[in-house]
């Protein structure tokens, strides 16, 4: 079966840049919507489709996209199929990496395939046009995997497919891995800052470090990967470093400091090291724990 025809519900950034590729591979966006119309009404123009309620364009479509937040897709999915807007060979998918295609049941009793289609990747802007050598993660029942493997290989992506019971720990993994990255990258941000760098030049100056450790940890595992006075087993200088710290800095770097031991040891750190470090940063961690 040849699908063609593509409906986005929730065009926001996972959905207006989905069926932004798809249409650049040759798809016909049947519709698209947002919840509020000026959002609607953009992502029709950029789509190059008509602005229709969404239980016209649902029923015509091969492929139903629901790519609104988490919360909203079993909702979406029982109005549209309240309103009969389901059918037998479809492909009715979300975007989520937490929730399963059981989010979808509503179109499954009506013979739709159902499907969770998470890619891999971020999308900060509306605008990401390209999944190319992306992976992207598929839950659901075989005919349906079959048909969201063949859509990832037209996007040019990878495709794995996962159990509904493992999406959970696989998206905290993501959820590390990305938004979390962010979060100390603003944490190192704040703290540059207090040491007298300015925004933009700060900024500039963690990337060829954060390029490099990522290449590091890609190429080589992560024991390999870390460097720094935790994995030297260098006391005084983490001593140092918590003594600058703000409470809530500290508890931070000192429950990562924990891991980063973990790690160290691994890869050769002393047991006597690993205990005065472990100290240091579990008196800050239990501190905190304590605090009312
Ligand atoms: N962003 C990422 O990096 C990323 C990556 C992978 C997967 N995902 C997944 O993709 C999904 C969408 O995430 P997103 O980041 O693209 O969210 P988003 O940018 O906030 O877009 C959500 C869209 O859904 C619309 N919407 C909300 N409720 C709706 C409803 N009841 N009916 C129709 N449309 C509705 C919103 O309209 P308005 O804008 O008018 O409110 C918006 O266009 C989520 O399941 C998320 O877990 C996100």
């Amino acid at each position: 079966m040849l699908m063609q025809r593509v409906a986005v519900l929730g065009a926001g950034r996972v959905g207006l840049s989905l069926g932004l590729m798809l249409k650049s591979r040759g798809y016909e966006v049947v519709g698209a919507c947002c919840r509020r119309v000026e959002n609607t009404e953009r992502a029709c123009r950029l789509l190059g489709c008509p602005e229709a309620s969404r239980l016209e364009f649902v029923p015509v479509a091969d492929v139903v996209i629901i790519s609104t937040p988490d919360h909203a897709i079993a909702s979406v999915a029982a109005e549209l199929r309240a309103a009969g807007c389901f059918r037998p060979g479809q492909l009715v998918m979300h975007t989520s990496g937490a929730r399963t295609s059981a989010d979808l049941a509503p179109a499954a009793a009506s013979g739709a395939l159902t499907l969770s289609f998470h890619p891999l990747q971020t999308f900060p802007r509306c605008e990401t046009v390209s999944l190319e050598g992306v992976l992207v993660v598929g839950e659901g029942e075989g005919p349906a995997l079959a048909a969201g493997q063949a859509l990832a290989r037209v996007l040019g992506a990878r495709w794995q497919s996962l159990r509904p019971g493992a999406k959970p720990l696989y998206h905290a993994a993501a959820v590390m891995t990305c938004n979390y990255l962010v979060v100390l990258l603003d944490v190192a941000l704040h703290l540059m800052a207090a040491a007298g760098f300015a925004e933009e030049p700060a900024r500039a100056a963690l990337e060829p470090l954060v390029r490099s450790t990522l290449e590091s940890v890609v190429h080589l595992g992560p024991a390999a990967a870390l460097t720094g006075p935790v994995a030297r087993g260098e006391v005084e200088t983490i001593a140092t470093h918590l003594r600058c710290l703000d409470p809530q800095d500290r508890n931070l770097y000192s429950v990562l400091g924990v891991r980063a031991v973990e790690l160290a040891r691994s890869r050769g750190l002393s047991e006597q090291d690993a205990c005065r470090l472990r100290a240091l940063f579990e008196e800050v961690t239990h501190e905190t724990v304590q605090r009312p």
